[in-house]
């Protein structure tokens, strides 16, 4: 398995880390279906359903801040548009064939989403009002 998940990702709460796991799941089928060479067809089947696992996620989590109070909902807000906007991009470019698509997942996945839910999303859980 390409990424994998580990305890020290987890922030406290339990929806919110299953859901985090369930991106994993995608990031990894979605990485898996490039290395093999997959057709087209496939690739875009699972760069999808890893878009929309985590387009739902981000709603589900603001809401979750909003319920809770924490002041870092605005914060939150404006990066995961960030990090949609930034998968967007990555497929994008690699269906004009300008980048290869692996590599940009394991940037996307390294540097943006797994530092995103190890510092910010545990930070935004505790910052409550
Ligand atoms: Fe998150
Ligand atoms: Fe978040």
């Amino acid at each position: 398995m390409r990424y994998e998940w580990s305890e020290e990702y987890n922030t406290g709460n339990k929806k919110i880390d299953e859901q985090h796991r369930m991106i994993f799941d995608a990031a990894n089928v979605l990485f898996d279906a490039v290395k093999q060479g997959r057709e087209s067809v496939v690739l875009d089947q699972s760069f999808n359903l890893l878009l929309q696992y985590t387009n739902t996620h981000f709603r589900d989590e603001e809401e979750h801040y909003e319920e809770i109070g924490s002041t870092l909902l605005k914060m939150q807000k404006e990066e995961h548009q960030r990090l949609l906007d930034e998968l967007r991009e990555m497929w994008r470019e690699k269906r004009h064939g300008s980048s290869d698509a692996g590599t940009d997942l394991d940037h996307w996945m390294e540097r943006r989403l797994i530092p995103h839910i190890i510092k910010e999303d545990t930070r935004a859980q505790k910052a409550k009002k």
